[in-house]
């Protein structure tokens, strides 16, 4: 995949088998420790009672909303201080019917079969896009930022957008209103892709069948802001090291 499009992004797809990044000598340990308890009291919190998983945090382009993703949630908060609700929040669970496919499946209804918010960005000036892994089938949509609104009638296919497993690394980004993701592909979590998708001309581009270097151990995803053009995936998985 080369120079896709007019898009200006550097994506950088890191997957990283966590033995085998020592050995390419990468620190992951912090540069700066702030320990929980010192910060405890001067830091300000948010969390609502029965909905868990805050993992989704985007700031709007405009930096006055932080919107943040949660198990079937969406909030819009104040980024000056995030216990304020700018708007109403939005519920999106996966519905009961989808919830009974997913425990037919095998999946955990305490811990798997909800609709996680995996993906979270703006799309254009008046909407975001957002995807979430509906109870192990997928599924993305607009988000009206003004009215802080989501259609959940009008759903797209997530998959290849958002993993089906809430505990697998992901990784996407929107240029141009294109979503260039990195994820897998796939109910059983064996075919990691990258691919570019898109919201309204629902087309996509998918690479090679990539398990060779995509198959680390525990593959882990990451996103580093866009630098420059044209689009690059890097990958680690130990070696080879693979640029595409
Ligand atoms: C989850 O599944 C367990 C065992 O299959 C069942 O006993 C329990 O009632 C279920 N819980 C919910 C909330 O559906
Ligand atoms: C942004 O995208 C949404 C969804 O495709 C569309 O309904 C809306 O009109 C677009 N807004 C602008 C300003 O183009
Ligand atoms: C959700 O949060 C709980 C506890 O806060 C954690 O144990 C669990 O691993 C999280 N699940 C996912 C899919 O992130």
């Amino acid at each position: 995949m080369r120079a896709v499009g007019g898009a200006k992004v550097l994506l950088l797809v890191v997957l990283v088998g966590w033995e085998k990044s020592w050995s390419l000598n990468w620190n992951p340990v912090p540069r700066k420790t702030v320990r929980y308890q010192d910060v405890l009291d001067s830091m300000a919190r948010f969390t609502v009672p029965g909905v868990f998983n805050y993992s989704m945090l985007t700031l709007s382009d405009h930096e006055r909303v932080l919107y943040v993703g949660a198990r079937e949630t969406l909030f819009a908060l104040d980024p000056n201080d995030i216990s304020r609700q700018l708007r109403p929040q939005i519920d999106w669970p996966a519905p009961q019917d989808k919830k009974r496919e997913c425990v037919a499946k095998g999946k955990n209804n305490q811990t798997e079969c909800f609709n996680y918010i995996r993906f979270l960005q703006s799309y254009n000036h008046t909407h975001l896009y957002t995807c979430g892994t509906y109870a192990f089938q997928p599924k993305c949509t607009y988000v009206n930022a003004d009215y802080f609104t989501l259609n959940a009638a009008a759903l797209e296919d997530g998959k290849g957008k958002c993993p089906y497993d809430p505990a697998k690394g992901h990784t996407g980004l929107i240029v141009d209103k294109e979503l260039y993701s990195a994820t897998l592909n796939n109910f059983l979590g064996t075919e990691p892709v990258i691919l570019r998708n898109l919201g309204q001309q629902h087309y996509s581009m998918k690479s090679e069948y990539l398990p060779a270097w995509l198959n680390g151990h525990a593959p882990k995803y990451d996103t580093l802001p866009p630098v420059s053009t044209p689009v690059s995936f890097r990958a680690f998985a130990g070696s080879p090291c693979a640029d595409t």
